[in-house]
């Protein structure tokens, strides 16, 4: 049988790189989902709509959840997917460009969660995925305030996971290292030679490769299932080993 067959997933962030493979990874193991990002999907798979959503605004994200109400009597998975990044250090960043950073990958989380929280409670088993990265727990140079809204979303996994626990709904972050994605593609194309570089970063893993947005999906939808009722609270890294290695000189 399908993994989520009978389940209601809404995934911020959706029509982006890992969003939309777990939109359609969901779908296929027989979900009802909705894809909400303020950008449309180039494509949608079966068993996916589309809502222009933006996780910054409450006013939006209330209505939302609202409306959902009505279409849906319970909600079973969150994915808080939604997330940007600009590449600088504390110096160069803006104070503007400090908060946008945190208002998309920190608070869009906590609104969402907090506005999904009554339609969650009524799943017999929710789970709710939020995105963090292995930069939450070591850091690229020149990603500074990306790190630490990723440190913050961690933080943020492990206090729901306490909270909302005793009511049934397990939390959980994901925290990828290097997924080919239009983020990581913009991460490169900022960053001058992008062939050498592109080989640079695979050879830095043991496993010799980055990430697909099938390998996150693969790992949200096990979160997302039963099978992974006890599962909660934690912070799974998926990142070809990259964090498990010290940088070593290549004699
Ligand atoms: N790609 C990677 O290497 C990588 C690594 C670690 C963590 N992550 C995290 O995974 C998540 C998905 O990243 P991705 O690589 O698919 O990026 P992506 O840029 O392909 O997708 C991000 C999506 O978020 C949407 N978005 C941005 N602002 C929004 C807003 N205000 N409201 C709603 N949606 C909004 C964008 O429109 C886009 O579709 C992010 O949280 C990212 O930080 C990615």
């Amino acid at each position: 049988m399908a993994m989520l067959s009978g389940k209601t997933a809404f995934v911020t962030g959706g029509a982006g790189g890992i969003g939309a493979a777990i939109c359609a990874r969901f779908a296929k193991e027989g979900a009802e989902v909705i894809a909400a990002d303020v950008a449309e999907p180039a494509a949608l798979p079966e068993g996916v709509t589309w809502r222009r959503y933006d996780v910054t605004s409450e006013a939006a994200v209330r209505q939302t959840f609202d409306e959902l109400g009505g279409l849906w009597d319970k909600l079973d998975i969150l994915v808080n997917a939604a997330g940007i990044e600009i590449e600088k250090t504390i110096e160069d960043t803006t104070l503007e460009e400090w908060n946008r950073v945190f208002a998309i990958n920190v608070t869009g989380m906590f609104l969402t969660a907090k506005h999904a929280l009554p339609l969650l409670r009524k799943s017999p088993g929710a789970s709710v995925i939020n995105f963090g990265s292995y930069d939450g727990f070591i850091a690229d140079p020149g990603l500074t305030a990306y790190c630490a809204s990723k440190g913050a979303v961690h933080a943020l996994t492990r206090a729901m996971a306490c909270d909302h626990g005793p009511e049934g709904i397990r939390v959980n972050a994901i925290c990828p290292g290097y997924v080919d994605t239009p983020m990581l593609q913009s991460f490169f194309r900022d960053s001058g030679d992008i062939e050498s570089l592109q080989q640079a970063v695979r050879d830095v893993h043991p496993l010799r490769s980055y990430g697909t947005p099938d390998d996150i999906a693969n790992l949200v939808n096990w979160l997302a299932s039963d099978e992974a009722r006890y599962a909660s609270g934690q912070l799974w890294v998926i990142d070809g080993g990259l964090s498990a290695q010290v940088q070593q000189m290549r004699l």
